[in-house]
């Protein structure tokens, strides 16, 4: 693994590092307060079911040994021939929101995109909140998820320019498989 993805940076009292297999279920409990039950159908759920994260993009921020921030990317074809991460889910506990850590998870996720040579980004999300990191509509014009989607929110992100200029079609699942999980079943 990357020497500096293995760093845990502080950012005030909450400390953003790589996530862990021990982080699921603090994190899976965060996206449900966070999102509520229906999280599953949504249409980027599409590309990221059966899939493992993109290799070294997936974060956790920790508060005093408690998970308060997720963060993952996923790797995707932004239609033919365009390698792009689809950034999310991201949340933050509620009772540490406006603080400033979701831009600080977005930034350092962005940046270490940027460092394994990623060359863009897309997202479903609100664009008053995404455009601060530059994310943008024009940029994901031509390109289509497998679902319906609020197209106002479908955003892209160049971490180089004209990565995403020819990308026209629709946005596939691209990362290694997620391995099966046992379920035990009482005889
Ligand atoms: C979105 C989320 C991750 C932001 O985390 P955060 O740590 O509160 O973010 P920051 O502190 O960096 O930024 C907070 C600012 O963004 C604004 N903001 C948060 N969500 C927003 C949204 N959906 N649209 C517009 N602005 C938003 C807040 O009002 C706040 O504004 P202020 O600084 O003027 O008070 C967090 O609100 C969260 O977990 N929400 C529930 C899950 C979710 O909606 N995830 C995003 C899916 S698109």
């Amino acid at each position: 693994m990357i020497q500096f993805a293995q760093k845990t940076q502080k950012f005030g009292e909450a400390a953003i590092r790589e996530e862990t297999a021990r982080d699921h279920f603090a994190r899976e409990t965060l996206l449900d307060r966070s999102f509520g039950p229906q999280r599953r159908r949504k249409t980027c759920e599409r590309l990221r079911e059966n899939r493992q994260p993109a290799a070294g993009l997936a974060f956790a921020a920790l508060s005093g040994g408690v998970l308060v921030g997720t963060l993952r990317f996923w790797s995707i074809s932004a239609g033919e021939n365009c390698d792009a991460l689809l950034l999310g889910p991201v949340a933050v506990a509620a009772s540490r929101r406006s603080q400033g850590l979701g831009a600080r998870m977005i930034r350092h996720g962005l940046f270490h995109a940027r460092a394994l040579g990623h060359k863009a980004v897309i997202l479903v999300g609100d664009a008053p909140y995404y455009e601060r990191f530059g994310f943008s509509r024009d940029l994901t014009e031509k390109l289509e998820l497998p679902g319906p989607v609020d197209l106002a929110r479908f955003l892209g992100l160049e971490l180089q320019e004209g990565a995403l200029a020819g990308a026209k079609g629709l946005v596939r699942a691209t990362g290694a498989l997620a391995p099966v999980r046992s379920v035990s079943v009482a005889a």
